[in-house]
């Protein structure tokens, strides 16, 4: 890959506190973008922003809980006034949940939906001004494998990012005839704190996943470089998209073989 493919750049990622936002705030400042990174822990977002400023980016962190609009209002204020405008927005920060349908507590679905899907329209909504003071702009949005298919005990963030699939797919019709791409990226299982972080429904857990997980820095790696092709699709893992193809050609199958890999990895409430 050439040095600098995003010289001077400005690029703003939400979630850029640790796992995948982190990793693309390097990537994308090694090809020389500077960096507005955007979470709601602030020492860790002061962090990434002296790991890229030791790569030679300019970066402006800003403590900002995207589930609040006047956060979000206050995060493209300071965007604008220290960059001026925003050539890419990531859309990455996100929040799992594990545990069968029937026992979601109905409030941990809507806090799922709320960071994964009502946020990411938030921010999208309020960086569009930032992204059209810039010639061919770009929305990265981070989905996940699991949102191109629902699987057992996973149901809300399944669903959640199925949104986001859908609402990318609706955004980039709407915003092509302005020359701004839509992008979509979906990680398979990636190694970062994502599990810890995410919501149980009571008493469930999951054992870490059988399947070789990626890096944070690999998953960076392939969004820097559909962005740099504005690749509209971008799959990860081999299992990622054997997980579509076979959906799409053996869904019964699929049902099958996706039930037993998840419950060996479930711990079921004690009864
Ligand atoms: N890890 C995987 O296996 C995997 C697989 C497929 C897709 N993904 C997707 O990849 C993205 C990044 O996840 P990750 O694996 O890097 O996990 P992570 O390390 O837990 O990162 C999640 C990020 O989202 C931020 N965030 C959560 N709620 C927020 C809020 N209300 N406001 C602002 N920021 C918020 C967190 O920052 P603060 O806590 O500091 O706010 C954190 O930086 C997510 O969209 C996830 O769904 C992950």
């Amino acid at each position: 890959m050439p040095p600098g493919a995003f010289a001077g750049q400005v690029v703003l990622i939400t979630g850029a506190s640790s796992g995948i936002g982190r990793a693309a705030a390097r990537a994308y400042a090694a090809q020389g973008a500077h960096l507005i990174l955007a979470a709601r822990r602030e020492d860790m977002v002061r962090e990434a922003a002296r790991e890229v400023e030791a790569l030679g980016a300019r970066a402006l962190p800003v403590r900002c809980d995207i589930t609040v609009a006047a956060d979000v209002e206050r995060l493209m204020r300071e965007a604008e006034a220290h960059f001026g405008g925003v050539d890419i927005l990531i859309n990455n920060a996100g929040l799992g949940l594990f545990g069968p349908v029937e026992a979601l507590a109905e409030e941990q679905l809507r806090q799922v939906f709320e960071v994964n899907f009502f946020a990411l329209v938030r921010v999208t909504r309020a960086a569009l001004p930032l992204l059209r003071k810039r010639p061919g702009g770009q929305i990265l949005n981070v989905s996940s494998v699991l949102g191109h298919r629902g699987l057992p005990l996973l149901g809300g963030y399944c669903a959640a990012k199925a949104a986001v699939n859908a609402l990318t797919e609706s955004l980039r019709a709407e915003l092509a005839a302005e020359r701004l791409s839509v992008l979509l990226v979906s990680p398979g299982f990636t190694e970062t704190g994502f599990r810890q972080a995410r919501l149980h429904a009571e008493g469930w857990r999951q054992s870490p996943p059988p399947l070789k997980e990626m890096s944070a820095d690999e998953v960076a790696a392939a969004m820097v470089r559909a962005s740099r092709r504005r690749r509209r699709d971008t799959i990860l893992t081999l299992p990622g998209r054997l997980m579509v193809l076979a959906n799409r050609f053996a869904p019964g199958l699929f049902d099958a073989v996706a039930r037993r890999m998840i419950h060996r990895m479930a711990r079921r409430p004690e009864p």
